[in-house]
């Protein structure tokens, strides 16, 4: 069956630029490549894409920032000032535009004052939701504030609801950001920060339908607007607030919140995890899988356009100056716990799989630019559908990491409404679109167009037309392997990595075979 997403014909076409691409790294036979037609509207600019949309999330679970991020500054493992020195030049390469800390649900049981001052003297928690581990606050405000200063990244500092206070809130706020001669903005310099720190972004609580508290959205709603009164900055510094919201296919927090709460409130949070089986005590593996949850992978992903869309709905009704933004500030895959290892430190295998769930959640987001501000990978190191895997001194980067790379040039950029007909990619009671669009003109106004190939069997030959603008060239990078669960491993971490695509004339026009199974970022010029 051929899904026919609004493709305009006839004379707009007089109007396109026929371009067609053609990929000559992992060429395979033309013969059974799916046609693809995508048309760029080039001449109808939509909202910007903001570069937040690519973000991270970094909690304090498993080895997600200790042994990740931190090893200390008296580890063998090469660091400065006791961060990993090869996972911070892989992240500060990523451009990563914001980092939400410290949790998670580890953020409603989090205490700031436990992680300040000489690292010997501060307290050793236990980690009750993340494996019950030690918590030995070695990682702190100061520390944290430092590696985003070191990858050049904006923060989102998850605030204690859960089991705080807003007077302890209220505290966090002056201490990292007061300029007077407080005596938290002094305990701040006597630890060694003299200058204020930027706070962009402060998150009051997290989940507090779950972990962080069992709240309905009507007492959170009431406590929003009593935690909010108290995050304070100096003039002109002021952080955007964000206010927990739903998950899934949910819009009642949504509903709640923009019912309730008149002021303060800058966005609402949102949180979805893609699981292969969609079931949450049988998750499915992150790799090893069956053909079936390859595609139950990659629809369960895609099922995050239409709860965005609801949630717009109700912001559109309830906030129709458009006021209150759509962060996604969880989303990512989930699978089961790998065997023999501690089922609390969420650890998984990151493959070819994951890199094409995010290249579809890239081009679903771009699509809701203008309420979805942004959205945070769950999580950045050593936790879910993570960028980098460490083991000891080891470092790999996931096929994820390199989707993240691939389309950097989409943060901030404008992003183009694409027409697209393409067959669909079906097996047993799955169906999928196989091939899925996005298309942009980024900040030095090259054209970018986002290619996701979901078939994992067959290849499909692309024909973009552009509407407004000649194209010359296309050049770009493709992501793809022989297997499913592809994947870097410390001993092979160059197994999946992106290759150029160089475009090629065929017939007087340009085609691009996109290989099964791939994601690719082009450059029409
Ligand atoms: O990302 C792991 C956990 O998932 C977070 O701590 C929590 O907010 C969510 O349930």
């Amino acid at each position: 069956m051929t899904k026919r997403n609004r493709l305009r014909a006839g004379s707009l076409l007089l109007m396109c630029a026929c371009v067609a691409i053609a990929a000559s790294a992992m060429a395979q036979s033309t013969k059974g490549a799916a046609k693809v037609a995508v048309t760029i509207r080039a001449g109808e600019p939509g909202a910007t894409i903001n570069p937040n949309v690519y973000g991270q999330f970094a909690e304090h679970l498993g080895a997600g920032i200790y042994g990740g991020v931190w090893v200390g500054e008296k580890s063998d493992i090469p660091n400065t000032n006791g961060f990993r020195n090869d996972v911070v030049k892989a992240l500060k390469d990523l451009h990563v535009p914001v980092v939400r800390w410290p949790g998670g649900c580890f953020a409603d049981e989090y205490h700031w004052r436990d992680g300040i001052g000489p690292r010997a003297g501060r307290p050793v928690k236990v980690n009750t939701h993340w494996g019950g581990v030690a918590e030995t606050n070695e990682f702190g405000t100061h520390e944290f504030m430092a590696f985003a200063e070191m990858i050049g990244t904006k923060v989102y500092i998850s605030g204690n609801v859960g089991s705080g206070s807003p007077q302890e809130m209220a505290d966090w706020m002056e201490y990292m950001t007061s300029d007077t001669v407080s005596t938290l903005a002094n305990l701040r310099r006597k630890n060694g920060r003299d200058k204020p720190w930027e706070v962009q972004f402060f998150g009051i609580g997290n989940e507090t339908w779950g972990c962080g508290g069992n709240m309905t959205p009507e007492y959170y709603a009431n406590l929003f607007r009593q935690f909010a009164t108290y995050v304070k900055a100096p003039r002109g510094h002021r952080p955007k607030i964000v206010a927990s919201g739903g998950h899934d296919a949910g819009t009642t927090w949504a509903d709640v919140l923009t019912t309730n709460v008149h002021r303060d409130m800058d966005a609402i949070s949102h949180h979805y995890y893609t699981m292969p089986t969609g079931v949450w005590e049988k998750k499915g593996n992150s790799v090893g899988f069956p053909e079936s949850e390859w595609i139950s992978t990659l629809k369960h992903t895609m099922q995050i356009d239409e709860y965005i869309t609801g949630n717009e709905k109700v912001l559109d009704k309830n906030d129709p100056g458009g006021k209150v933004a759509f962060y996604v500030d969880e989303w990512g895959t989930w699978y089961s716990p790998e065997p023999g290892r501690e089922p609390g430190f969420l650890y998984q295998q990151n493959t070819l799989r994951d890199a094409l769930v995010a290249g579809l959640n890239f081009n679903i987001f771009h699509r809701h630019a203008q309420r979805v501000q942004m959205t945070n990978i769950a999580q950045m190191v050593n936790v879910l559908q993570a960028m980098i895997l460490t083991d000891g001194p080891k470092m790999a980067l996931t096929p994820t990491y390199y989707a993240f790379q691939m389309y950097i040039p989409f943060q901030g950029a404008t992003f183009l409404p694409t027409d697209i007909t393409t067959p669909d990619y079906s097996l047993g009671t799955d169906t999928v679109q196989s091939v899925s669009v996005s298309a942009a003109r980024d900040i030095n106004g090259t054209l970018q167009l986002a290619l996701v190939n979901l078939d994992p069997n067959r290849e499909a030959a692309v024909t973009t037309a552009v509407t407004g603008m000649q194209v010359k060239s296309a050049s770009g990078r493709v992501l793809t392997a022989k297997a499913m669960d592809a994947r870097n491993t410390f001993d092979t971490p160059e197994a999946v990595k992106p290759v150029s695509i160089v475009a090629k004339k065929e017939g007087g026009k340009l085609v691009l075979r996109l290989p099964p199974k791939s994601v690719a970022v082009i450059q029409l010029q």
